[in-house]
């Protein structure tokens, strides 16, 4: 299958790329280079022994995504991954953010409607479930106030492609993504980024190597076992192999027109489970203090999982060990360590 693949030299993307490679399917990438690093594409023919298609396009400029479209007439179907998504950037510049996410879901959808291209994969985020009430979270639980302009996105883009699906001939899967962490085994792709980390796993294996001097942990007062909050981190590979999953469901499923999944392993580790973990994995001991809440954090989130396991036939099979070690193999790819 010919799959148009947006943000695919992306975190998440890349390793989707990846996989859909290995089964023999012909990704069409699109990035507009704006957080992502075109070098990406080297690395994808490292792990596949083919390069990928590449098309360097800005989805909010309608007609750039007019000609894409009628470049590559016979896409199959999309993954969309493209978007900004930092959360307390989307605080401090909320108008780029919704501009640039929810312009290129439109612009995407606009061209998918008329050239006959029905079936897209969306990357949602637990985000949209807020401080859940009851756990594990499932997909009927209700949508909350989002905690920032970056969830926000999101629930107007589910929003978005909900009413898309009722008006067209569209249908969509919507993977609501936990926690994502680790790399590709090979540590040749996994996630970029400039500056200090955003996510707990970086601030990890940078404060292992000596980049940082202590982790800082926020907040020790929740309600949770041990004080520190609980998230649901699946490997990102994990992640990468239930889009197949999607995909294909859609290509044999013709009654379903909308569905939603959520992507999890179904446990709840704490901040210091992983901090255990990741010395378990690895040996190394972090320096870390607490220090206060972090604002805009919920306490605790992990998924119920049945649905994705049952409809989608899909599960998160990497171990936590798994993810650690990946994740301190690729600190040390990207310092230059073998
Ligand atoms: N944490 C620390 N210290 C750090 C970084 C994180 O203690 O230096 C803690 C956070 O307080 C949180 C946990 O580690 O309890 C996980 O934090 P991350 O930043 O790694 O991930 P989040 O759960 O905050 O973020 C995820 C997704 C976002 C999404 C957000 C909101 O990665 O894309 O959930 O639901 F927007």
């Amino acid at each position: 299958m010919k799959i148009l693949v947006t943000g695919g030299i992306g975190y998440i993307g890349s390793h989707t790329v990846v996989e859909l490679m290995n089964l023999g399917h012909i990704p069409i990438i699109i990035d507009n280079l704006v957080n992502s690093d075109i070098e990406v594409l080297d690395r994808i023919e490292k792990i596949t022994g083919k390069r990928p298609i590449f098309e360097k396009v800005e989805m909010c400029n309608f007609d750039e995504m007019h000609r894409l479209f009628e470049k590559y007439p016979d896409i199959d179907a999309v993954i969309h991954f493209a978007a900004l998504l930092l959360v307390e950037e989307s605080v401090e510049e909320p108008l780029i953010y919704y501009y640039n996410n929810l312009t290129s879901t439109i612009n995407l959808l606009q061209c998918m409607a008329e050239f006959n291209i029905n079936k897209i994969v969306f990357s949602s985020s637990c985000t949209v479930y807020g401080e859940p009430d009851n756990l594990p979270v499932d997909e009927f639980a209700p949508i909350k106030p989002a905690m920032s302009p970056y969830g926000n996105t999101k629930k107007i883009c589910e929003d978005i492609l909900t009413d898309t699906v009722k008006a067209t001939d569209i249908r969509c899967i919507m993977l609501r993504y936990f926690n994502p962490i680790g790399a590709h085994e090979t540590a040749l792709i996994g996630e970029f980024q400039d500056g200090p980390p955003h996510h707990l796993i970086p601030y990890i294996t940078e404060t292992a190597f000596g980049k940082r001097e202590k982790l800082r942990i926020f907040g020790n007062d929740y309600n949770t076992p041990d004080g520190t909050c609980l998230r649901d981190y699946i490997h990102v590979v994990d992640i990468a192999i239930a889009h197949i999953a999607a995909i294909e469901r859609m290509m044999k499923n013709t009654d379903k027109n909308i569905e939603v999944f959520n992507l999890g392993t179904g446990i709840g580790y704490s901040v210091l489970d992983m901090v255990n973990a990741f010395e378990t994995a690895t040996g190394i001991k972090i320096n870390y203090e607490i220090v206060p809440r972090r604002a805009g954090d919920v306490e605790a989130v992990y998924a119920d999982t049945h649905r994705a396991n049952t409809e989608l036939n899909w599960k998160a099979e990497r171990t936590l060990e798994e993810m650690m070690r990946s994740a301190w193999k690729w600190e040390k790819a990207l310092a230059g360590e073998k």
